[in-house]
């Protein structure tokens, strides 16, 4: 197993400077912050209806009113100019723009975000559009969702939309945000919409996503201008096996490629790799899943590589340890008696030794070094960014009106000089971006986790920038990591 290392002993010898041009960014999506959830045309996504079903977000949390993000765009668009924000990477709603996920698109939806996006080049923001953070249109969903062909032929036609209403200004475009997150949280362990606990329908999505994925850069390749830069955004695993018998290597080799190389194979080198077609064949019929062409479309050229890491996965073979003594679960990933995994039945997920942050996820900017080196390695040339990677922690608001959140500061702190020691030994990182701007809706975990550098007081929708916030600010002010 690779040590934990940690980033603080070169961290503080000097500060670190970062390349010119670095770009300093923070993220969200809109199902997690914009609210306005049934106005100016947008019908219910996956996720609308996943929230409003009892007992699948904690204390029945929903994003209906979320941040109020939609209402208060401008003013959080001032808050990213105060926070110094080179960048700002958004999410499309897809229901906002084209309701049932076909047909024409919705003038108001479109104005939306075009207002969003000339607010934020005003203030010298770049935004960056994902089209696709796991809200799709619950119109799709009826007829089949991402198990279905359809589905890509949809996203293509909603890319090319998008591409035509906002790329005249938009310079940089990702498609979809983590598709094994939509693909075995939604299709697999049903911990995410739609919440369907099937692994040959997860295994399905899994190529629909890649097609739908490769279909859209076709579409925006042919409308955007070419300056303009397309990047699909995943979310590896770097996978840390709990032994090195061969028993646990080969559970990290499986969680390997249904895990990362079902995605970085298809994508960056046109092809899926033979031993997850092995490992899953008893699960899906691959040959007829994969027609002729589609490989061919999903390796069409990116521009960049976007990456979110939170944290590492310690993998053991579930077989081999029996004997051991308790080491805690954890697959990070929320509850389910359903495994998120087709094919690697057998594997065991652990918790890493050391510090954990709300989420109960290790603690461990060693992880993202290694895997913005293992990318590097693999796929040389190729432009990275970090697009999402920060922390929660249980922040309140002192009796002073302060959130001070030193913890997130040293997260941050050991993930940025983890990036600039990649930096250093040759990995092409062209950014950086915080999740997230500010406090929202996490998901199966509502509004109980904050990620945010920006605190929100979801009673009042007041922001209050947290002392990481600050912190941050004066790292993209100055390019520079301090000791
Ligand atoms: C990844 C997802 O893209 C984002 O939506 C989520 O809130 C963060 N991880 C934290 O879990």
């Amino acid at each position: 197993m690779t040590a934990v290392r940690s980033e603080s002993a070169e961290a503080t010898t000097a500060s670190l400077r970062f390349p010119p041009g670095f770009v300093w960014g923070a993220a969200t999506a809109a199902y997690q912050i914009e609210g306005a959830a049934a106005e100016d045309g947008r019908t219910p996504s996956i996720w609308d209806t996943f929230s409003h079903t009892p007992g699948r977000v904690l204390n029945g949390d929903t994003g209906d009113i979320a941040a109020d993000h939609y209402h208060r765009f401008r003013d959080d668009v001032a808050l990213m100019s105060d926070l110094r924000l080179g960048a700002y990477r958004f999410s499309v709603s897809w229901s906002r723009v084209q309701p049932t996920g076909r047909g024409p698109a919705v003038q108001r939806g479109l104005d939306f975000y075009r207002q969003l996006v000339d607010e934020l080049l005003a203030k010298g923001i770049t935004p960056v559009a994902t089209l696709y953070h796991w809200d799709l249109p619950q119109d799709l969903e009826d007829v089949g969702g991402w198990t279905v062909r359809d589905t890509t032929e949809r996203f293509a036609e909603y890319a090319a939309i998008m591409a035509g209403a906002l790329g005249d200004r938009v310079p940089f475009w990702t498609t979809l945000n983590e598709p094994w997150c939509s693909a075995f949280l939604g299709y697999g362990s049903g911990v995410h919409a739609p919440g369907r606990t099937e692994p040959d329908s997860a295994l399905k999505a899994v190529h629909h996503l890649n097609l739908a994925h490769g279909k859209a850069i076709g579409a925006l390749r042919s409308v955007l201008p070419a300056a303009a830069q397309t990047s699909i955004t995943l979310n590896l695993h770097q996978i840390r096996p709990l032994s090195s018998s061969p028993a646990d290597l080969d559970a990290a080799r499986r969680i390997d490629a249904v895990g990362n190389r079902v995605f970085l194979g298809p994508i960056l080198s046109g092809d899926y790799p033979a031993d997850l077609l092995a490992d899953t064949a008893h699960l899906v019929d691959w040959e007829a899943l994969v027609r002729d062409g589609d490989l061919a479309e999903i390796s069409r050229p990116i521009d960049l590589l976007g990456i979110n890491y939170y944290t590492p996965t310690l993998v053991s073979d579930s077989t081999a340890h029996t004997g051991d003594p308790e080491v805690p679960r954890n697959d990070g990933h929320g509850a389910s008696d359903h495994s998120p995994w087709p094919g690697s039945e057998h594997v065991a997920f652990h918790l890493p030794p050391g510090e954990t942050t709300a989420m109960r996820w290790a603690v461990d900017a060693s992880g993202l070094y290694d895997l913005l080196m293992r990318v590097h390695r693999e796929h040389p040339g190729l432009p990275l960014m970090v697009t999402e990677n920060g922390a929660a922690y249980d922040d309140y608001l002192s009796p002073e009106g302060t959130v001070n959140d030193p913890q997130r500061i040293a997260y941050l702190h050991g993930h940025l000089s983890a990036v600039h020691r990649a930096l250093a030994d040759g990995a092409d990182v062209r950014g950086y971006f915080l999740w997230s701007l500010m406090d929202n809706f996490e998901w199966a975990y509502g509004y109980s986790k904050r990620f945010g550098a920006v605190y929100v007081d979801f009673s009042t929708q007041r922001r209050i920038p947290k002392q990481s916030a600050h912190w941050y600010a004066a790292v993209a002010r100055d390019n520079v990591l301090p000791d």
